[in-house]
């Protein structure tokens, strides 16, 4: 057992003046269990009781290039050393960062920034809602987008069974607190089911604003969109003049230089950005094409205290240019091919059920007879199995999200070496689970 001692005993004073002794719900693994951070670097942690990490968290995505990268650091400290960091005016550094994610993303024309994924799902459903002057929203099941009302919503789940009929899904808050008039602008469908899709959406095209993707299911491990999945919701946003929005905030900048839409070809209207596009500083954006961003200036509101700040500029300056000019992402998909092959070698040889998927900057394996491809599917995973083989994993200084939803997360510092040690401890871990 990894000795946590420093921690536990942080944890205590933290849960004084800390609901749950921490910052975010998703950061509390319990009093025994819940770990401090002393520091990152590269793709390595370490905890305030000097275990050691290979970190395949990465702080849920963000740092695509490792922590503590000294380019991005170095620029950021470099802008902000004696320069102050808001204004309430504009900073040059601005439509520098906007024209790189431009050349980068094939739907930015325009970009506005903000500072967290929330922030860009929350204003980029606004622009849709005022372009169309409709109110409702299509998501789909197994989507995260962030933690404001509007998009906290999943769907009715019970003893690991959808309860409703994958013809009509029947979407529930995630959490107590979101207004019931909220309720009635989602409407939730299974994700790779064009037909469901353009059934609903011919019955009820007059309401519905937006369709709201993640075009990879970043909060359900990943799963891909099969062939003619994001080509049926381009087809019929066209049709019925819906605003197809793309959140990219896990897959931007990390599956190409211009994100799954570039990787899979397909160009959405507006698009949602975070993560990798600051190595872990916070800056975050939504963009796309001229004619929906362009309705900003006319009628409606986006702005916020912090939105373009220096250190955010300055980090999504630098993080750019790195992925634009560099080799960064190669490295970074060959490194996660890497990764999957180690697992399929390792799970092989203990006969257990098992499927390795998604694009290897962001890959996941399961438990499981039949490849997932929608959240109905990876319910039917054997996801306590996959639980038990994380926390294995973590006791021994791998680091992979405990929780089966979140996919692995690859970054430029992950080494030849730390995918053998990763391989060696799953090998152990299996050993000792499969019994
Ligand atoms: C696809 C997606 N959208 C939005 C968000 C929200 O981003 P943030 O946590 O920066 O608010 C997340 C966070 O994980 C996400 O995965």
């Amino acid at each position: 057992m990894l000795n946590l001692t420093k921690s536990k005993a942080l944890w205590q004073t933290a849960a004084q003046v800390l609901p749950n002794g921490v910052t975010s719900n998703f950061r509390y693994w319990g009093p025994e269990d819940t770990r401090f951070l002393e520091r990152g670097s590269g793709a390595h942690l370490w905890d305030v009781d000097g275990n050691e990490y290979i970190d395949y968290r990465l702080g849920y995505g963000p740092n695509i290039l490792g922590h503590g990268d000294a380019r991005i650091d170095e620029a950021v400290i470099e802008a902000v050393r004696g320069n102050g960091n808001i204004f309430a005016m504009s900073l040059p550094i601005e439509q520098e960062v906007a024209r790189k994610m431009s050349e980068m993303c094939p739907c930015v024309d325009l970009v506005r920034f903000c500072n967290s994924g929330t922030e860009a799902t929350h204003h980029v459903l606004r622009v849709a809602r005022s372009y169309t002057t409709r109110e409702k929203f299509i998501m789909f099941e197994g989507q995260y987008h962030g933690v404001h009302d509007y998009v906290l919503f999943t769907t009715m789940v019970r003893n690991d069974w959808i309860t409703t009929n994958r013809r009509s899904p029947v979407a529930v808050p995630i959490t107590s607190g979101i207004p019931k008039a909220l309720h009635d602008l989602v409407i939730m469908l299974p994700f790779n089911d064009p037909e469901t899709l353009e059934r609903v959406v011919k019955q009820s095209w007059q309401d519905i604003a937006a369709i709201l993707v993640e075009p990879v299911l970043g909060n359900c491990g990943g799963i891909t969109p099969e062939p003619g999945w994001l080509e049926t919701i381009r087809k019929v946003c066209d049709e019925y003049g819906i605003v197809f929005i793309m959140d990219e905030v896990k897959t931007g900048f990390r599956l190409a230089k211009g994100g799954a839409q570039e990787f899979y070809g397909v160009t959405p209207d507006l698009a949602t950005y975070a993560k990798a596009m600051g190595n872990g500083y916070p800056v975050a954006a939504f963009g796309g094409k001229r004619e929906f961003m362009q309705h900003i200036t006319s009628g409606l509101v986006h702005g916020g205290t912090y939105c373009g700040n220096r250190v955010g500029m300055a980090a999504a300056n630098a993080t750019l240019d790195v992925l634009q000019n560099t080799d960064a992402l190669e490295t970074i998909h060959a490194r996660g091919r890497e990764l999957q092959n180690a697992w399929t070698e390792v799970f092989e040889r203990f006969g257990v059920p098992f499927s390795v998927q998604g694009h290897p900057a962001l890959p996941s394996f399961w438990f499981t007879e039949k490849p997932p491809r929608e959240y109905r599917d990876w319910l039917q995973t054997n996801h306590s199995l996959y639980e038990q083989v994380a926390m294995g994993l973590v006791e021994r200084g791998v680091l992979p999200e405990p929780d089966a939803r979140e996919p692995w997360f690859l970054c430029e510092a992950h080494s030849h070496n730390d995918i053998m040690e990763t391989a060696n401890a799953l090998e152990d871990v299996m050993k000792a689970v499969v019994k």
